[in-house]
């Protein structure tokens, strides 16, 4: 079976965002393949960051993952910093990577905009620790957004840069683009992100759903009930195409745009399907809190996993690079 390798940040509240485009895919990924899935909390340092909430945070995305269904009968999960053979191998790739390729990177150049203060190495070298991510477990496919490929393409530059100089020794990791449509934020208008404040939290309770979504922006061009509206302009209709069966998908697009039903009634219907799916998610995480060390059980045993393949990787890499010691 194709190994499969991908990341997540612990970045406080998951959101549906983040649920829809990467976590459900995912799911869908693990009975085809091997699948690795990893909290990176080392990459969440690279900006500033509350550190007294950061092992709730690392808690909360495990605990999520699982109560999606990324299960430890299902594939492997686990935290990035309990395998330090991932920072170790950074090192390595370090010395392969042209650090202009770096500076290229348009995450890197977003974030020392949004950080000005803070523009520090690790925000450079995040690449670098994703490739040696990927690359350690010698994973041939990665489920990431539009927003992650540039990093990947990273990764196999990184990988054949190896390749060339120590000898054939890592795949060139491809990446798996997911369908899922993308949603923005309540505003409409921004990727949706907890510090936009536009995001709904995968564990918000229903209430908030309902009124997060009442206040949710739609399509700018129906001012008036009586406007026929553009679902491709809405950005709840997209959350229908994620939320909603094929039939009601159908009823709200030719409603709308026949000004057919308004746009209370068809976010009412979006919120009922999204609560729906949500709480069955959050009862699992209930179910999961409830059962103490549960979560950690299932992290340790998730890197006991991933450190077995790594330290055999790691080896590999120390003979291939002339530094393997036997005494
Ligand atoms: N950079 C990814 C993101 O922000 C997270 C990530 C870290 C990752 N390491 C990875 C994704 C390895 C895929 C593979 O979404």
């Amino acid at each position: 079976m194709d190994r499969i390798f991908s990341g997540i940040q612990p970045s406080g509240e998951i959101h549906i965002g983040n649920y829809v485009g990467a976590i459900r895919n995912w799911v869908q990924l693990v009975n085809q393949y091997e699948c690795i899935y990893c909290v990176v909390d080392y990459h969440a340092i690279t900006i500033e960051y509350e550190v007294s909430s950061m092992q709730r945070r690392i808690l909360e995305t495990a605990t999520i993952l699982v109560a999606c269904g990324l299960t430890p009968d299902k594939c492997t999960v686990f935290v990035q910093s309990h395998v330090p053979e991932h920072t170790e191998l950074t090192w390595i790739f370090n010395c392969v990577t042209p650090i202009g390729e770096l500076e290229r990177m348009t995450q890197f150049k977003e974030k020392s905009k949004q950080h000005r203060h803070n523009i520090n190495m690790g925000l450079l070298d995040y690449p670098v620790l994703q490739a040696a991510d990927i690359l350690i477990y010698k994973a041939g496919y990665v489920p990431v957004g539009e927003d992650q490929t540039q990093h990947v393409e990273l990764s196999r530059e990184v990988a054949r840069k190896f390749n060339a100089r120590y000898g054939e020794t890592f795949p060139e990791p491809q990446v798996l683009l997911s369908t899922a449509p993308r949603i923005a934020g309540t505003d409409g208008q921004a990727k949706m992100s907890k510090s936009m404040n536009n995001a709904i939290g995968l564990l918000d309770p229903p209430e908030v759903i309902q009124e997060k979504l009442r206040t949710a922006a739609t399509c700018p061009h129906r001012e008036r009930r009586s406007d026929p509206g553009h679902p491709e302009h809405c950005n709840i209709f997209t959350m229908h195409t994620a939320f909603s069966k094929t039939d009601q998908i159908d009823h709200v697009e030719k409603g709308c745009r026949s000004a057919g039903i308004g746009c209370i009634e068809c976010k009412e219907l979006l919120s009922e399907n999204m609560v729906e799916e949500l709480s069955l998610i959050q009862a699992r995480v209930r179910e999961i809190n409830e059962k103490p060390g549960y979560i950690i059980d299932v992290l340790k045993s998730g890197a006991s996993r991933c450190k077995t393949i790594a330290t055999a990787v790691m080896d590999e890499v120390r003979q291939k690079i002339g530094i393997k010691s036997d005494w």
